[in-house]
């Protein structure tokens, strides 16, 4: 039985060497695909393994159908699985699974310090703003957005968040004010910080409506999907208000425009960095491997998504 590592972006050395010998020393066979260029060769890897570990890479029908009576597993070494055709995986037999939390405090401190960069600037050298006493919207409260909320209390924001789907007494345990609307956090918060994921009813949800209901010197700040943006929507918003920055861990498709028309008021990272720390990769990695061992030798589902 093979289990394969296939990463456009990949891990960090140590973290591929983790999975590695967790799971020979289960009495499997590991193989590694990294940074390949071409989808055909995800496509060809898919066909020839029982078990694949990916990131971001784009799990489609073609991909699972390649993976034949063979392929048995797919773990998304992350939070997001909005890359994976999970209509296609449960047609064709195959678990998918992503490891909750694993890379979440990861995100959750490029978010922190996105807002930093930001507030002062970019670092340009002008007289910038603190985050100190400032009004933090947490949109949505799962494993990453806690964890921005626990770092933002530490900066003394004041941190507000609303999630439809969890208790307000969980979040307010925290000592976060849960508000009852996304466009009630919009409306009081000067900084937001997107945590939802990207499916069917959040797709281009953050529109000119809600961002418009922002206060002056309004921040929004995006380690989640792009899709979620109404890009059209915010580059309106912007070209209205130049108190308004975007600051983004995933550029947006129009990001030529963005930068050319409000270059002080928007910054994206060259690749989506969030994830992207040394302990990150060690703990998704080796969640991915250990629950696919867990699944083969005990038929664990627990973290599966395609249920
Ligand atoms: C996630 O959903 O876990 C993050 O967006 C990280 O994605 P990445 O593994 O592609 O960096």
């Amino acid at each position: 039985m093979k289990i394969t590592v296939a990463t456009v972006k990949p891990f960090a050395p140590a973290a591929v060497a983790k999975i590695k010998e967790t799971v020979e020393d289960a009495g499997y066979e590991f193989e590694l695909l990294e940074k390949y260029e071409d989808q055909g060769e995800l496509i060809k890897a898919a066909a020839n393994t029982d078990a694949l570990i990916i990131r971001s890479d784009k799990a489609t029908e073609e991909v699972i159908k390649a993976g034949g009576d063979r392929l048995k597993i797919i773990v998304r070494a992350g939070a997001g699985y909005d890359n994976i055709d999970l209509k296609a995986a449960s047609e064709n037999g195959v678990v998918v699974m992503n490891t909750p939390g694993q890379n979440s405090n990861a995100v959750a401190e490029l978010a922190l310090g996105m807002m930093v960069f930001g507030a002062r600037g970019k670092f340009n050298g002008k007289s910038g703003s603190e985050l100190k006493g400032k009004k933090l919207g947490i949109h949505a409260y799962g494993n990453v957005g806690k964890l921005v909320a626990k770092i933002a209390r530490g900066f003394e924001m004041e941190v507000f968040a609303f999630d439809a789907f969890v208790p307000k007494e969980i979040i307010e345990a925290d000592g976060v004010k849960a508000l009852d609307s996304a466009d009630e956090l919009y409306s009081v918060c000067q900084y937001v910080s997107l945590h939802i994921p990207a499916n069917d009813d959040t797709k281009q949800s953050i529109d000119y409506e809600l961002l418009s209901k922002m206060p002056e010197g309004a921040t929004l700040v995006n380690t989640a999907r792009k899709e979620v943006i109404h890009e059209d929507d915010l580059l309106k918003l912007m070209n209205e208000r130049s108190d308004f920055k975007y600051l983004s861990d995933i550029a947006p498709d129009k990001k030529a425009e963005f930068e050319e028309k409000f270059a002080d008021r928007v910054f994206f990272t060259p690749k989506k960095m969030g994830a992207q720390t040394v302990e990150a990769n060690l703990n998704a990695a080796l969640a991915s491997a250990k629950q696919i061992i867990n699944y083969f030798e005990n038929g664990d589902t627990t973290f599966q998504v395609n249920k």
